[in-house]
């Protein structure tokens, strides 16, 4: 059955991830960032957050993926303020595919599914030397709200950067 593609930037589709695609998802991970996590926690985040885990696929090959929780706490964007707000976990894009859009739909297909699922706002944690990603999060319009001292095992520093998404 063919899958059901949410948006497309050129060539490429969007589409939920499948339980059958996850091998796919690990393997750019591993090839792309530092930061690797047990296969478990991939079957557990698209188990619970199916709408926001989302792959882009060209010829049935998968070439990036996005995984967002959804979570309730602290609004990162109001003081004192509670919100339902997505985390973006992970993103990465198999680096021949970079620089096309993809990262930017991956992330705009994901905030439209955080609005189905009431959420407000979207953050993430990103390296402090991660250019290249800091420069598509505030392309989306993204903000840095915070700096998280050696978030990283390695001792590198993050931003905590996060957007308002509801209108
Ligand atoms: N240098 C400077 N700015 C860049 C670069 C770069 N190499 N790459 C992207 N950007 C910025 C630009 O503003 C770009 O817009 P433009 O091309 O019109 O100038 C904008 O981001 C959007 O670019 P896209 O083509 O939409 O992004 P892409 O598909 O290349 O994906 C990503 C960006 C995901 C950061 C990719 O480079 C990647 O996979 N990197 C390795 C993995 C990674 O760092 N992931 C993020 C970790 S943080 C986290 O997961 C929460
Ligand atoms: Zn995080």
């Amino acid at each position: 059955m063919q899958k059901a593609i949410v948006a497309k930037v050129g060539d490429y589709g969007l589409r939920r991830c499948d339980r059958d695609d996850i091998p796919a998802v690990i393997q750019i991970n591993v090839n792309t960032l530092p930061e690797h996590y047990s296969d478990y926690f991939y079957y557990e985040i698209l188990a619970e957050f199916p709408e926001t885990f989302l792959v882009a696929e060209l010829d049935g090959e998968i070439v990036a993926y996005i995984m967002c929780r959804v979570e309730y706490g602290f609004s990162h964007l109001r003081r004192l303020g509670l919100a339902r707000k997505g985390h973006i976990v992970s993103i990465a894009v198999t680096e021949k595919h970079r620089r096309k859009g993809i990262g930017t739909a991956l992330v705009n297909a994901c905030h439209e599914e955080l609005l189905t699922k009431g959420a407000s706002e979207c953050y993430l944690e990103v390296r402090i030397s991660n250019g290249e990603a800091i420069g598509l999060y505030e392309r989306l319009g993204y903000k840095t709200t915070g700096q998280l001292e050696s978030y990283y095992k390695d001792g590198e520093a993050a931003y905590l950067m996060a957007m308002q998404i509801a209108k």
